[in-house]
């Protein structure tokens, strides 16, 4: 059975530590929420000075895919959880460490290992669970990709296997594109593999994230919670604004939980994913799913008493949480605009006298034109007006170079 952490001081013999593997400003706000629950928390990023290093008690830069570094600084710091933010991580390492009993990995070693790859998590949801997906083939040279197109069909989504944010993906609306998006998959791969996705294209109504939380209920018994379904537009794969709560067909909501609450139960563990779901009428999709906070879920830092963060904070160290929503609200991207170290934001002021919004600059150390730096948070009355106020604010923020 589990139990809730106990909880120390930091910095002493008696602190509950928490290791974040990555620490943009998804884990820069896990880390706020762990701080004030008096955890010690260590930050760790391929880069110094990432988001979340800057609130953390500790931070290391190593390269995480590097197996050997990683269980070499799991050994030095000893933390009793290990919280992965990103997927390019050697997970084969957490999952032998994990194994050994040597940490508790978030949510579990397994299903960051899943996840981290689209093969892994497809043939779990599509084939071991059922679940609807759109139609998909494997492939690993431009002939198996010619041969996968053909037996989906047009239109279809090409993406590399490992990849995030739409790197390397491509909509293909006929065999024309092919040998490009075959071209565009490899240079926007992750790591070495050459092995893409084909998917079929599902001319969704809409897209929502279903946030789900997995926490202990007050008899200790993990227990599924679910968030307010959050609507989201995406610009090339990437999300640029998003709402919560997105209307939906009770015979929607009731499939996508259903959905949701199968694939987390697999995964397994305590904390919170981000489903990923497509809409149309009332079918509903699988697309994927994140075993941690998700960058659409940035809303609920308006929308709800406790933020995905501090779901996720709570969850993890087996507290109990409230799912609840506190009012519409809507999340708009703020870019960078300019490839640039140190860039400088204007009118962050006559942004936040749009009524009813807030701000959150990352503090990321460089920016480039398409690199996500802050992000405005509202509420409204519906969602209508939080979009309409967030969108306002993100138009008044001008990022600028140099002093
Ligand atoms: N099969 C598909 N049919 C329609 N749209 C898709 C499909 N796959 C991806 N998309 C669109 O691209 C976005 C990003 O794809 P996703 O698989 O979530 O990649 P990433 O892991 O980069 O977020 C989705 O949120 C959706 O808007
Ligand atoms: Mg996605």
């Amino acid at each position: 059975m589990k139990t809730p952490l106990r909880i120390g001081t930091p910095l002493s013999s008696t602190a509950t530590k928490v290791m974040l593997l990555g620490a943009g400003e998804l884990g820069k706000e896990v880390i706020i929420s762990l701080q004030r629950l008096g955890v010690e928390v260590i930050a760790v990023d391929r880069y110094p000075n990432a988001p979340g290093q800057q609130v953390a008690h500790r931070s290391h830069v190593i390269d995480m895919t590097d197996g050997d570094a990683l269980a070499a600084l799991i050994e030095l710091e000893r933390p009793d959880l290990v919280v992965p933010e990103i997927e390019a991580i050697a997970t084969d390492m957490l999952v032998a460490l994990e194994q050994a009993g040597k940490v508790r990995v978030i949510p579990t070693a397994r299903a960051t290992s899943l996840t981290m790859n689209r093969e892994g998590i497809r043939r779990l949801a599509g084939e071991t669970l059922s679940l609807a997906t759109s139609p998909y083939r494997f492939a690993d040279s431009l002939e198996q990709l010619i041969t996968a197109t053909r037996e989906i069909g047009f239109p279809c989504v090409i993406k590399p296997v490992m990849s995030s944010s739409g790197k390397g993906q491509t909509k293909l609306d006929d065999a024309g594109q092919i040998e490009a998006a075959w071209q565009h998959a490899l240079t926007g791969g992750r790591v070495d593999s050459t092995r893409v996705i084909v998917e079929g294209f599902i001319d969704f109504d809409y897209e929502i994230t279903l946030l789900t939380v997995r926490a202990l209920n007050d008899k200790n018994e993990v227990a599924t919670y679910f968030c307010e379904p959050i609507g989201h537009i995406q610009v090339q794969g990437d999300y640029v604004e998003s709402w919560q709560p997105h209307p939906m067909h009770p015979a929607a909501l009731d499939k996508a939980r259903d959905i949701a609450r199968k694939i987390t139960e697999n995964l397994g563990g305590l904390g919170l994913f981000g489903v990923e779901l497509f809409v149309k009428g009332d079918m509903v999709w699988f697309s994927e799913v994140s075993p941690r906070p998700h960058d659409t879920g940035m809303v609920t830092m308006a929308t709800q008493v406790q933020s995905e963060f501090e779901l996720h904070a709570k969850a993890i160290l087996g507290l109990p949480v409230n799912v609840a929503l506190k009012t519409p609200g809507a999340s708009a991207v703020i870019y960078g605009q300019h490839d640039a170290v140190g860039i400088a934001f204007e009118g962050v002021a006559e942004a936040l006298r749009v009524p009813g919004t807030d701000i959150r600059l990352f503090g990321k150390p460089e920016s480039f034109k398409r690199r996500r730096m802050g992000v405005v948070v509202a509420s409204g009355e519906d969602i209508e007006t939080a979009r309409i106020r967030a969108k306002q604010a993100v138009a008044k923020i001008k990022p600028i170079t140099g002093n």
